[in-house]
C-alpha cells in the first residue's frame, strides 16, 4: 500500500493548540508511522491567536523536529507548514515573509477562514498568481457555504485551489448532510488531499486509516489512494501538481439541492 500523507497535523510542540511537549509530538508521529503515513506535515496555527508564530519561528521548530525523528529513527518525514488564517493582511504578511507555504515550496499556502466566517478566497487567490503560490483549503468540510455548493467549490478548483478534507470527518461525519456532502464531493473529483487534522495524543488524535477506507469505499482504492498519498506527498515534496477538473456538475444535484 503506498504510504499516506497527512496534509494537516500539528506537530510544533508548544506553538500554538497542538503538542504541548516534544515527547508529544514524537508520540503523535508513532501513532502516524502506525496508520500508515510516511510524509506529515510539521505544522503550526498562523493567526491572531499566536501573533508569534511567524514562518522562521515555524521553520526551526520544524527542523529540531527533523532531528528528533532521526534520531529516534522513526520513519516520518515531516515538512513546515503553516495554517494560516484568511485575514484582509493576508497578502501583505506573505510578502513580508511572515506566512510559511506548505513544506516551505512557496507553492502552496494552507488557509483556514476566520472564526464564524466565510470569506471569498478569489481576490487572494489573483493577488498570489504573480508569485506562484496556490491555495490549499484546509478542513473544507467545515464550511457548508462550500460543502453544500458544488457550483462554488467548482469555482474554486478552476481558478487553482485544492480542497483538503479530514479524515476523521470522512469516516465520522458529524451529520448526514456532511456525509452526504462529502460523498458527492469524493464521487465528483472535488477532494484533492486529506489531513488528521490531529493536535495531540488524547483528543484530537492524528487518524488517517478509517478515512481512507471510507473513500475507498465512495470511489476506489486507485482514486482514494492519489488522495492520500500520491497527490499529499507531492505537495509536500514541492512536487509539480495538476489535479483533473471536478466532473461537470449533475443537474439532479442541483434537483435535490434545490427542488428545480
Ligand atoms: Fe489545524
Amino acid at each position: 500500500m503506498s504510504p499516506f500523507a497527512d496534509t494537516h497535523v500539528h506537530l510544533l510542540a508548544g506553538l500554538d493548540d497542538g503538542p504541548p511537549t516534544v515527547d508529544v509530538a514524537v508520540a503523535m508521529c508513532r501513532m502516524l508511522v502506525k496508520e500508515g503515513a510516511r510524509y506529515a506535515t510539521a505544522l503550526a496555527h498562523q493567526n491572531p491567536d499566536y501573533p508569534d508564530n511567524i514562518a522562521d519561528r515555524l521553520r526551526s521548530s520544524a527542523s529540531a523536529l527533523v532531528a528528533t525523528l532521526a534520531d529516534k529513527k522513526i520513519p516520518l518525514s515531516v515538512h513546515p507548514t503553516g495554517e494560516v488564517m484568511l485575514s484582509p493582511n493576508t497578502f501583505d504578511e506573505w510578502k513580508a515573509g511572515k506566512l510559511l507555504s506548505v513544506g516551505d515550496h512557496k507553492q502552496w499556502l494552507l488557509v483556514e477562514m476566520p472564526h464564524g466566517d466565510f470569506v471569498d478566497v478569489l481576490p487572494l487567490l489573483e493577488a498570489l498568481k504573480p508569485e506562484g503560490v496556490r491555495l490549499i483549503i484546509a478542513h473544507a468540510e467545515r464550511y457548508s457555504e462550500l460543502l453544500d455548493d458544488p457550483a462554488l467549490t467548482s469555482k474554486w478548483i478552476e481558478a487553482g485551489c485544492l480542497i483538503q478534507v479530514t479524515a476523521r470527518a470522512l469516516a465520522e461525519p458529524w451529520d448526514p448532510q456532511m456525509e452526504a456532502g462529502l460523498k458527492r464531493w469524493a464521487k465528483g473529483g472535488f477532494i484533492h488531499l486529506f489531513g488528521s487534522d490531529g493536535h495531540g495524543i488524547d483528543r484530537r488524535r492524528p487518524i488517517l486509516e478509517a478515512g481512507f477506507r471510507r473513500l475507498t469505499k465512495w470511489i476506489g482504492r486507485s482514486h482514494a489512494t492519489q488522495i492520500a498519498s500520491v497527490w499529499g506527498s507531492a505537495v509536500l515534496e514541492g512536487k509539480p501538481l495538476t489535479v483533473p477538473h471536478p466532473r461537470p456538475l449533475n443537474r439532479s444535484w442541483f434537483t435535490r439541492l434545490f427542488g428545480n
